[in-house]
């Protein structure tokens, strides 16, 4: 048995945690493997709209198992606000375990990641300021707290001492702040991180695969957010491909099966870094208007632009996607011709791949489909939608050469056609 892993193929927010939803009864685990509470995935059903920031988005299904893995960062603030949430639905929640080798971020690491911001001024990377960037780094440097260390008699010692060097890099800054309150709440939300089982995640995995248990990884971010591969240093901190999930729950390479790659029928990104098929005029306002975009974590704006295949062609090598999924294919309805970015001007030379150097002076190269006027989101099934929906994802899978398998037309569960 192998595990099967769905991710993001732009900048994040292409509806992961929707299809999570949608899948998760054809598996038993569902399990994250990286990111933290920069994380907001958006679930809808039975009238209920839900976001979910470092729980499994497998929650609301019963008998399924969720893990939290150990490439995981988990805030515990955060997290407990979480399942009070849940509790408040009075939905019973499913089974969750926690990753001891998972990092733990503190008040002071939030206290960084906006001082660092701060201190870019307009160079500034637009992070959620949830303390990712500076968390990992700590787990690089070999100095972070893992969730495994919360039950060892020397935890506040090892906390004082990591918040002391903090101290030390804030006092760099010209940067104010008060910790007090927060490391307050933070010590209390232990309590609840203390009341999920924590594991030996990668070990517990193993034994799911071999036991022929069915495992979907479910990536956070995307890949154009990697930290590695994605527009650096305009990124994430963690590795949002494929491979993360072999680093973040200790899947061996050989035991990844299908790679669910999920992609909005057009672009959108939240905070700074190049975009090169973003709108300016009133069709990027319609689709941001249409489309609700706005960040599931920080209710930020998100910018708009057409679908890019070249940068859609390199994720799908990264990752190696066996099946596409694409969404939001509704917020297109209306428009007269919907616009593909199939190339790049660069320097007066036609290039079909993101280039290393900054793209100021790329020039994204379209080609023309025709639109659809009918709204699409009301069908009951894809043999509903207009002809032009048909053309475009045949033009898209003939471009990309994955299957479509799977088309969004709305934020519900009831919104999605398999193919
Ligand atoms: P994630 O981070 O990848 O899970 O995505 P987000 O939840 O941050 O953002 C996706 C947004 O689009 C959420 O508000 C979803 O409810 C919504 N959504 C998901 N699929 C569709 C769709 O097919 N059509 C429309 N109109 N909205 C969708
Ligand atoms: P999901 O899982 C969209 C973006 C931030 C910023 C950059 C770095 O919901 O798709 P960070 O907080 O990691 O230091 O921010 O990455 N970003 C996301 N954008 N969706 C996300 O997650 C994101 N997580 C981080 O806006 O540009
Ligand atoms: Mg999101």
């Amino acid at each position: 048995m192998k595990a099967d892993v769905l991710l993001g193929l732009q900048w994040g927010d292409e509806g992961k945690g929707k299809i999570v939803d949608v899948l998760t009864s054809n598996y038993d685990i569902i399990a994250r493997f990286q990111g933290g509470p920069n994380a907001g995935h958006t679930l809808e059903f039975d009238g209920i709209k839900h976001v979910l920031h470092t729980i499994p988005s497998g929650i609301f299904h019963k008998g399924v198992l969720n893990v939290i893995g150990n490439g995981v960062v988990i805030d515990p603030v955060i997290f407990e606000r979480e399942i009070n949430e849940i509790d408040e639905l009075d939905i019973e929640m499913s089974k969750l375990l926690i990753s001891k080798k998972a990092h733990l971020i503190l008040p002071t690491h939030k206290l960084l990641d906006a001082a660092s911001e701060k201190s870019k001024g307009k160079e500034k990377i637009g992070s959620t300021l949830k303390g990712i960037g500076p968390t990992y780094m700590d787990k690089t440097g070999r100095n972070g707290l893992r969730v495994g260390d919360i039950s060892d008699p020397n935890f506040n010692e090892k906390y004082e001492k990591l918040k002391q060097k903090h101290i030390q890099i804030l006092n760099f800054y010209d940067f104010d702040y008060k910790l007090e309150e927060l490391e307050k709440a933070w010590f209390n939300s232990l309590e609840c991180l203390k009341r999920f089982p924590h594991i030996e995640s990668e070990h517990f995995i193993h034994k799911a695969i071999k036991d022929k248990k069915k495992i979907l990884a479910e990536g956070a971010q995307g890949t154009l957010l990697d930290i590695d591969f994605g527009s650096y240093p305009f990124v994430t901190s963690s590795n949002t491909i494929t491979a993360g999930a072999c680093t973040g729950l200790g899947i061996a390479p050989n035991k990844i099966g299908e790679v669910i790659g999920i992609f909005k029928a057009y672009c959108t990104r939240v905070g700074s870094g190049p975009f090169p098929s973003e709108l300016f005029d009133e069709v990027g306002e319609k689709l941001a208007r249409t489309g609700n975009e706005f960040g599931s974590t920080t209710g930020r704006a998100r910018r708009c632009g057409w679908i890019d295949l070249p940068a859609l062609k390199y994720a799908i090598n990264i990752n190696g996607v066996t099946q596409l999924n694409m969404m939001k294919a509704d917020v297109l309805s209306g428009l007269k011709s919907i616009k593909v970015c199939t190339h790049y001007m660069l320097d007066g030379e036609k290039i079909d791949y993101l280039p290393f150097e900054d793209n100021e002076n790329l020039t994204p190269v379209y080609t023309e489909l025709k639109g659809w006027e009918k709204d699409i989101m009301q069908i009951s099934s894809l043999e509903e939608a207009p002809q032009e929906v048909h053309d475009y994802i045949s033009y898209l899978e003939k471009e990309l050469e994955i299957p479509i398998t799977l088309v969004s037309v709305g934020p519900d569960r009831t919104q999605t056609f398999f193919r």
